[in-house]
């Protein structure tokens, strides 16, 4: 499979090793061209000029880049997104953190409109920078929870697998709601506390009901398919609708970046 990754920081070099220890094809992509080809280089996948590059012809593509960002990737990559899977590890930035907890839609929620034709899961988000390559905790296993609203992102569950988390569907994609919360949570706790970041997510008790890793399997039956959540059917119906939609999103995201440049916002050493 090929699987491009936008954004070759911290985020982006975990995903990038697991693939590639799948023997999955992998290309980065970041801003700079050079800070590409120095992480393809660290972890020996290949690198693209930029994110319209990477990913032609990829079978997945990884979001690891700011939110404040994807608003911008996702223009630049639209055209070549079909019936991608696309995923979405990003956790909101906002000039007030608390803006996080009153947000009417998660990330993941708006790149499923800014890329109508993406199947679109979340993952990877609810897991601190330094659990990334080391998720045994005391001899516990973290998990790596995920939501989507499309069975067949099963590859997703793989990929969590492969980088050694427990793969723990959540549901469809407004799940991804909980999962930007969890990690806010997270974030705050350790920014309120003075904790050396590296606390991490575990659902004890008995979760075997199911088998991890199938998107179906936890399900008794689909999700219902809203025309609100549909942004294709919606398109359809009223093609200005998803473009003001889009332009809603951009607008807010890059009042997010603003803010997020001009106040200390979201605590240091957080993701
Ligand atoms: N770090 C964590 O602990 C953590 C944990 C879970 C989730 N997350 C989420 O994962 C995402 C990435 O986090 P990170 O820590 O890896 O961030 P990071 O180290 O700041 O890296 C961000 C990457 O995105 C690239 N980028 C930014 N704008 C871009 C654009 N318009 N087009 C292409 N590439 C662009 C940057 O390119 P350049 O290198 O060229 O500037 C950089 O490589 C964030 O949304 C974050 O919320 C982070």
């Amino acid at each position: 499979m090929r699987i491009a990754i936008i954004g070759a920081g911290m985020v982006g070099r975990g995903p990038a090793k697991a693939a590639l220890s799948c023997r999955h094809d992998v290309v980065l992509a970041a801003r700079h061209r050079d800070h590409a080809a120095k992480a393809a280089d660290e972890v020996v996948a290949r690198a693209a000029a930029s994110a319209e590059e990477a990913v032609q012809g990829a079978d997945v593509v990884v979001l690891a880049v700011p939110s404040t960002a994807i608003a911008d990737v996702c223009d630049e990559i639209r055209r070549h997104i079909r019936q991608t899977v696309v995923i979405d590890p990003s956790n909101p930035l906002e000039p007030d953190p608390a803006l996080v907890l009153e947000a009417r839609m998660s990330v993941a929620e708006e790149v499923a409109i800014l890329l109508p034709e993406a199947r679109v899961v979340k993952a990877s988000n609810t897991v601190l920078g330094a659990r990334l390559t080391d998720p045994v905790v005391h001899g516990v296993r973290l998990d790596g929870f995920y939501a989507g609203d499309d069975p067949e992102a099963a590859v997703v569950a793989g990929l969590v697998a492969a980088t050694a988390f427990r793969p723990l569907d959540v549901g469809d994609l407004r799940s991804a709601r909980s999962l930007e919360h969890m990690a806010f949570l997270n974030i705050s706790l350790n920014a309120r506390n003075g904790w050396s970041w590296s606390s991490g997510w575990k659902l004890l008790g008995d979760t075997r009901g199911g088998s991890p890793g199938r998107l179906t399997a936890v399900r008794a039956t689909p999700p219902p398919r809203r025309a609100w959540r549909t942004p294709r059917a919606g398109a359809a119906r009223a093609p200005g609708r998803a473009r003001r939609r889009r332009r809603a999103i951009r607008r807010r995201r890059s009042r997010a970046r603003a803010g997020s440049r001009s106040s200390p916002g979201t605590p240091r050493g957080c993701c």
